[in-house]
């Protein structure tokens, strides 16, 4: 078994042969399914403890095999995979060794933190690691101690940036090993290795150096004495090397500032290309200046519309992809549908900024699904949209389009009514106010799933004060988060001016509104008859708590979830449907011809339904030309690993561009393309993409096809409806305020 990766040649042929026919089977069958069935029929047989050594071929299938199937599929075959890779890493040959830590490393990058925890399946490999942290062999000691930062990243870490206690950890444990092997270490390979892999240590340890001050300080105290020493001797030749070394300390200067500026961003992992496509884009682009970087620049082309001045600098800078600093963060603006479509497939660019914001909304810790990442994000996302879907939401269920239903037929029935006393603030004299009309039912919608109740009209009033406060939260501040997140501090000089109070006062007062409704679940909760989402959730935490697991549920991660699908359904969804109404106020023979059509596929006699779209397309006409002029401003801005909410708007667009593809699609084929099941694919759970936008289609659709079927819209004498462009830039697009005079179709 010395040379047991030499392949024999046969051997090398069949293992040639295996592999594209599993190649063919992952095409044919998808990636699930490869790893469950190949390695349980085929392979494993030939991978227990005392056979594996027999079959390297099969080894090396199983290798390769591991290497396709990645998030979120691997979770499911971790009892599988992981007794093969712990034999290997277990056995007393280097090779093997590296092997089974190359294997691990891919488990542990591809399951989330409580996935590692279940049956302690983490400390398992721990502990299997931690035996070799005495070895002495340098091959070993990089890929191993990477192995090792990686799981103590899921194992240790915190959820959130914030979870960071300094009791005694095990990347203590870690640390003394290494750092008195590095100091002690005479072999100069095996030193470097140790030297190279101390930095991400450290990194994971977080502020746990501390205790290991005296002892670092020791070892750099070494290599700086080898630097004095080197420039005492090299004298003469300083001249030549000074520019090395000039750039070697300032680097070093720079990393260091850089760090501290960046506050409260984490420290991550940055894709290596994708920065220097950043770093190279940004040579290009707008100069940046201190403390604010490019974002004066940004400013003094539009000042009201970022947006376009964006436009404006990618037509200056004549590209599709603008890099610019943004205070001290490299970022980079994808300037049309095509990159911003890549943008938002690639993993890289779904970290989001830990900043100010993202904290004074939360009691100081980033939660919630909008400004979260990594683990936290994922588990949320994955559990948020499984448990919602069971409720109806964004898929075809009967009740939800019940649900929906009935808050269309309260809307119509207010604006027969020719009064209202509790909505005289949003109906009267035949006029409506957009788009607070149409709050409370899209609330309504969403809130059937979250809590399982409805508001009943008389309540309406309660919701419209929770839309005010989403929107607050969408309009106040521009979509780069602006000054505020560069510089907190303005928020003691001028909270309203920057936006500070709309933002974190709008969320808060969402957060509080929901928090009302957990108290009243908690209350009432049996685990035998779970009502909706909110028992659903409050079960999991019981669950955990008898368990005594760890991970990323918390009664505030709830709020903040919560909070974060209110305030786009609050705010985003009746926006959405008020800009459609704003184009056909614009264009009434497109209304028109949208009403004729609704007439002669659904008539009068009852509401539209969904199955009503594949044979009714002119809605799905007017909507398309209403949406075709938001193309213009489509345009999405990421950052390696820190893409943040600052692109919202941005995406907005885009993500409403996507929906006039739908529509189109829909105009086309006379059937959505993918609407049934758009949310069902496991990879949506944790991709960024809107998590309401089946949910958005199928309640505008009913919305504006009952409203187009019953009345017809135009502007109040003497009041101007909003002009095509005159749209609030805020984390959304949003339209200001107005009446539309609604007359009854007869
Ligand atoms: C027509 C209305 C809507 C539009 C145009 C829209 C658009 C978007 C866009 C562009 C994103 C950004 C993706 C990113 O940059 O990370 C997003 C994210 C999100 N949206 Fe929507 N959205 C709408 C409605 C909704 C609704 C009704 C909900 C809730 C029920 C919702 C929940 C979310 C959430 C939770 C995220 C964050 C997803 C994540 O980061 O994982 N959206 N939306």
């Amino acid at each position: 078994m010395e040379k047991s990766f030499i392949f024999a040649l046969s051997q090398l042929t069949v293992a040639k042969f295996l592999r594209s026919q599993l190649f063919l089977t992952v095409v044919c069958w998808g990636k699930k399914e490869l790893l469950a069935t190949s390695t349980n029929q085929l392979l494993r047989p030939k991978l227990l403890k005392d056979t594996w050594k027999n079959y390297p071929a099969a080894l090396a299938c199983f290798k390769w095999m591991l290497l396709q199937v990645k998030v979120p599929y691997l979770s499911e075959h971790l009892s599988i995979v992981l007794p093969t890779a712990l034999i290997t890493v277990d056995d007393f040959n280097t090779e093997s060794q590296v092997f089974g830590i190359s294997c691990l490393e891919h488990i542990i990058e591809h399951v989330t933190r409580t996935e590692l925890n279940w049956y302690g399946q983490g400390d398992v490999i721990y502990k299997a690691l931690e035996r070799l942290l005495y070895h002495r062999e340098a091959e070993l000691v990089r890929p191993l101690l990477r192995c090792v930062v990686l799981l103590l990243g899921k194992l240790e870490g915190g959820y959130t940036n914030h979870d960071n206690n300094y009791k005694w950890s095990r990347c203590d444990d870690v640390l003394q090993i290494v750092l008195q092997n590095t100091e002690h270490e005479q072999n100069i390979p095996l030193r470097r290795a140790y030297i190279d892999s101390l930095p991400a240590l450290l990194d994971a340890s977080k502020m746990g150096v501390i205790r290991w001050s005296k002892r670092l300080l020791r070892i750099l105290r070494e290599y700086l004495e080898v630097l004095k020493v080197y420039l005492q001797h090299s004298q003469p030749r300083i001249a030549h090397n000074s520019e090395a070394l000039f750039h070697m300390l300032l680097r070093l200067l720079y990393d260091i500032t850089k760090s501290s500026e960046g506050g409260g961003m984490r420290s991550q992992k940055i894709d290596s290309i994708v920065l220097q496509e950043t770093v190279d884009l940004i040579e290009e682009c707008p100069p940046s200046l201190p403390i604010y970087g490019s974002y004066w620049f940004v400013l003094l082309c539009n000042y009201k519309y970022i947006y376009k001045s964006f436009d404006t600098l990618a037509r200056w800078y004549n590209t599709k992809l603008l890099g610019l600093h943004l205070g001290p963060l490299p970022t980079v603006v994808a300037c049309d549908l095509n990159t911003v479509k890549e943008i938002f497939a690639r993993p890289e660019f779904n970290g989001k900024l830990d900043c100010y914001i993202s904290q004074a909304r939360a009691m100081g810790i980033t939660l919630g699904l909008f400004f979260t990442d990594s683990d936290l994000w994922i588990e949320q996302r994955r559990f948020t949209l499984r448990h919602l879907r069971d409720y109806g939401f964004a898929r075809r269920s009967v009740l939800q389009e019940e649900n929906v239903r009935q808050e269309v037929m309260d809307l119509l029935a207010l604006l027969n009514s020719s009064k209202g006393k509790e909505d005289y603030d949003v109906f009267h004299d035949d006029c409506a106010l957009l788009p607070q009309l149409f709050c409370p039912g899209t609330i309504n919608c969403l809130w059937s799933v979250l809590a399982g109740d409805r508001f009943p009209p008389e309540a309406h009033k309660k919701l419209r004060q929770v839309a005010d406060a989403s929107f607050h939260f969408v309009k106040d501040v521009e979509p780069t988060g602006g000054a505020l997140v560069l510089t907190p501090w303005l928020r003691h000089f001028g909270r309203k001016g920057f936006g500070f109070d709309g933002l974190v006062n709008g969320s808060g007062y969402v957060t509080e509104f929901f928090r009302e409704a957990v108290k009243d679940h908690e209350k009432n909760y049996s685990e035998d008859s779970l009502r909706d989402f909110i028992d659903d959730y409050i079960q999991e935490l019981k669950k955990n708590d008898t368990k005594n697991i760890v991970n990323s549920f918390s009664e505030d991660q709830l709020l903040l979830l919560a909070t974060d699908l209110i305030l786009p359904t609050a705010a985003t969804m009746p926006a959405m449907l008020t800009f459609t109404l704003i184009m056909l106020l614009h264009h009434p023979q497109v209304m028109l011809k949208a009403q004729k059509e609704i007439d002669s596929v659904v008539s009068r006699d009852r509401l539209p339904s969904l199955d009503d779209r594949s044979r009714s397309c002119d809605e799905n006409g007017g909507g398309q030309n209403v949406l075709k002029n938001k193309e213009k401003g489509r345009r999405a801005i990421g950052r390696p690993r820190t893409r943040w909410m600052d692109q919202a708007q941005k995406d907005m667009e885009a993500k409403g561009a996507g929906l006039r593809e739908r529509f189109e699609e829909i105009d086309r084929n006379g059937r959505p393309a993918e609407v049934e099941t758009s949310n069902d694919d496991d990879d949506d759970d944790c991709r960024r993409v809107c998590v309401g936008e089946t949910f958005s289609r199928f309640t505008i659709y009913l919305f504006l096809a009952a409203l187009l079927q019953n009345f017809t819209f135009s502007a109040p004498e003497g009041k101007p409806i909003p002009g095509l462009d005159d749209i609030i830039s805020g984390f959304s697009l949003s339209p200001p305020d107005f009446w539309v005079k609604v007359v009854p179709r007869n």
